[in-house]
């Protein structure tokens, strides 16, 4: 599979060469389309936004999926995205972002990313700063009036920060943030 998209890759790359269309992807580019925003919280954009001003965002274009708090709907494949904070060592562990993610940055990374499932990378800044607090105040982790930016985000603990152990084979190698 992945010898066969590596020839596709280079039979439209020289495909593009040949018939004049496309250009190589200059550093500006690549900058335009990276979205990429460390668990400390490296590349997060400016603005910012509090969980109150999220609801709404979130009612709108996300409650469909996951449920007006978060719970999700297993039947449909749309994971619970809060609650189940402390289960995660019980018998019965509920795995949601609320419960189980280390770092905020990553939360807001993930939904700037990819969601709305249906339609994603389409708000703005200020909304996704305001839904990734509001999905964080459904687990409790942020209050209602806080208001979350690049300076804040970082500085927000998840429960779960201290739950993972390190890995054995790179014990010792000082982790990549
Ligand atoms: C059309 C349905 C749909 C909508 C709308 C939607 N999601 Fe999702 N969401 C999903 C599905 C399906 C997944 C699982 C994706 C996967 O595992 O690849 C997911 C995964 C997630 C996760 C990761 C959960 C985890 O712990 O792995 C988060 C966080 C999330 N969505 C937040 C949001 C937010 C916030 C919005 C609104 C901006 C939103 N979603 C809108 C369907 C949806």
């Amino acid at each position: 599979m992945l010898r066969a998209l590596l020839i596709l890759g280079c039979v439209s790359l020289a495909w593009a060469q040949k018939y004049g269309v496309g250009k190589p992807a200059t550093a500006a580019d690549i900058a335009a389309r990276d979205y990429s925003v460390s668990a400390r919280g490296v590349g997060l954009p400016p603005g910012g936004g509090s969980a109150k001003e999220g609801q709404e965002l979130y009612v709108k274009h996300c409650s469909t999926c996951h449920g007006l708090k978060g719970e999700g709907d297993a039947e449909q494949g749309n994971p619970a995205i809060a609650g189940g904070v402390g289960t995660l060592a019980s018998a019965k562990p509920v795995r949601t972002v609320g419960s189980y993610w280390p770092y905020a940055p990553g939360v807001f990374d993930y939904i700037r990313r990819a969601m709305p499932y249906d339609n994603p990378r389409t708000l703005k800044a200020d909304e996704y700063f305001a839904i990734t607090a509001y999905v964080l105040s459904l687990s409790g982790v942020v209050k209602p009036e806080e208001r979350l930016d690049a300076k804040s985000l970082p500085e927000v603990k998840m429960p779960n920060r201290d739950g993972f152990v390190p890995d054995p084979r790179v014990a010792g190698k000082k982790p990549v943030y």
